[in-house]
């Protein structure tokens, strides 16, 4: 039986390599993609996922755009890690296939109410405006996601874009907090886990070497946006962080973690978005997420490397 997923995201490069890595994975159903803005402004994230469809073969997939700014904040974004378009290292030819018309809140409310109750997973790949405004929009739709499995938030390895925050929890706080008080089954991949999984100069070459134009597409983009990460962390590769996310879904043995009581700092100046996570278990709170802190990277490689050929 294949799984029903809604990819919430902002391509970016590492966005773009799990959407494909979904599109290619015959386990996996796509009903939908819904664009937030994050490391690029809306129009870019909706039109980049667009590219990201064609390029894997599919036109078909609807996407839709969502919110254009935080909750309560002025967005910020990272074009100093993925370039102006959120795309860059590779030229994509522009999108023949349409945005949808709904809003992407909208199609996730619609969408949740409408397949049976427990039979829809979320993806959040980006910063949790989308969710968060559906969660508080329609509060019923809580209780019918299957569960949410999120890139986001780092507790060993604190910080990138502040000392004390990840960015995607960073961006937009006030929407990390009501996902992580939503009561919804929540499984994240923080920088912890993420900071594990390096494409390293072989792995890249295996991408070149699967000799379609997605392989080389893939190679481009990761050359592209390691050089940030390689200079600012001295190390042998970057993280390619979103498609932890739907390598979970189809391989969870390569992963572990704890189940733990994880809170979001929305308050303070110094730590804002900062996941405060009870990896040791000193509070009394509640566990509401499944932290993941170590991936099997040879294997999610090799997986990776082999859902990417047949596209
Ligand atoms: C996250 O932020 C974005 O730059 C990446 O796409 C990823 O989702 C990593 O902190
Ligand atoms: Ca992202």
């Amino acid at each position: 039986m294949t799984r029903k997923i809604i990819i919430d995201t902002d391509p970016g490069q590492d966005d773009a390599v799990a959407i494909l890595l979904a599109l290619a994975s015959p386990e996996l159903e796509v009903l939908g993609i819904t664009c937030v803005a994050g490391n690029v402004p809306l129009a870019l994230t909706s039109l980049n996922a667009r590219k990201v469809c064609e390029l894997a073969g599919r036109p078909d997939v609807k996407v839709f755009a969502g919110c254009e700014a935080p909750l309560m904040r002025p967005l910020v974004t990272a074009e100093h890690v993925h370039g102006k378009t959120g795309l860059d290292g590779v030229e994509l030819p522009a999108p023949q296939m349409p945005l949808q018309q709904a809003h992407a809140v909208d199609f996730l409310i619609e969408t949740l109410r409408s397949e049976p109750a427990g039979s829809v997973t979320l993806c959040p790949l980006g910063p949790l405006t989308n969710i968060a405004l559906a969660l508080r929009k329609a509060p019923d739709i809580a209780g019918r996601v299957q569960e949410i499995v999120l890139m986001g938030g780092a507790y060993f390895e604190v910080g990138n874009i502040t000392p004390a925050a990840e960015f995607n929890i960073y961006v937009d706080p006030e929407a990390a907090d009501i996902v992580f008080r939503s009561g919804i089954s929540i499984t994240l991949m923080p920088l912890d886990l993420t900071h594990k999984a390096l494409v390293t100069a072989g792995r890249v070459a295996a991408f070149r070497a699967l000799g379609n134009r997605v392989g080389e597409v893939v190679a481009g983009w990761t050359d592209f946006f390691e050089r940030f990460d390689k200079a600012k962390y001295g190390s042998e590769g970057a993280p390619l962080h979103d498609p932890t996310v739907i390598g979970w879904l189809l391989a969870p043995g390569l992963y572990s973690g704890r189940h733990i009581n994880v809170e979001i700092e929305t308050r303070s100046d110094l730590t804002r978005g900062m996941t405060v996570a009870d990896w040791w278990g000193v509070t009394a709170r509640a566990p509401n997420a499944t932290f993941m802190g170590e991936i099997d990277a040879e294997g999610f490689f090799a997986l990776l490397t082999e859902r990417l050929a047949r596209l």
